[in-house]
């Protein structure tokens, strides 16, 4: 039986159709959005992905949605969880349960540039190099232990639209490799 892998997200969906595309004979792939309006949802209907939908707006509260989401990763047993532009934070008890089987991809070479708008706080802050950073999941924010880097030089005529090209065209080279990595490794 082909090996598991749930991808949360919550936008645009670019790394999630990087993954598809590039594991999907290899591996069964399934999405879960907590947003319902969210471009991620429109590229599993083109790409014909299994995909659900737990509306974090439906929830009075975020534990109500976390038990829900909870549920749902157990019911799947997810070989692997790939969070790819999933913007709400985990707790601590999924995190524990799947210990060292959630990993993150985030666009800048941390620990340097934590959180949100990665890409653009390194722009402003004027560094010569950043990168894409892949992760486990842990209970500090963006701050588990690092199991990939790739590193992007800013050159003095990039703008903060050319630096952010760069960056994902990075993240969807690099976060299948390592998904892969893992996946084979288990
Ligand atoms: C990526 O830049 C990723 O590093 C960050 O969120 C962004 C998601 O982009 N965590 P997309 O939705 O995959 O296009």
């Amino acid at each position: 039986m082909k090996k598991k892998i749930i991808i949360l997200a919550s936008g645009n969906g670019s790394n999630f159709e990087a993954i598809v595309n590039k594991l999907r004979n290899k591996y069964s792939i399934k999405l879960i959005s907590e947003n319902k309006e969210a471009y991620v949802l429109q590229r599993a209907i083109n790409l014909y992905v299994d995909y659900e939908i737990i509306n974090y707006k439906n929830f009075e509260n975020r534990d109500l949605y976390n038990k829900k989401l909870f549920e749902k990763l157990k019911k799947e047993k997810p070989d692997l969880i790939v969070l790819a532009g999933y913007m709400k934070i985990l707790p601590d008890y999924i995190v524990d349960f799947f210990s060292k089987r959630i990993i993150n991809i985030h666009p800048s070479l941390l620990p340097a540039f934590k959180g949100l708008n990665a890409i653009k706080k390194a722009y402003d802050y004027g560094v010569k190099y950043t990168g894409v950073t892949i992760h486990y999941v842990n209970n500090e924010l963006d701050g588990g232990e690092i199991i990939a880097q790739d590193i992007v030089k800013i050159e003095t005529e990039d703008t903060l639209h050319s630096l952010e090209e760069k960056i994902h065209k990075i993240e969807h080279k690099l976060y299948p490799k390592v998904i892969d990595k893992i996946l084979r490794r288990m």
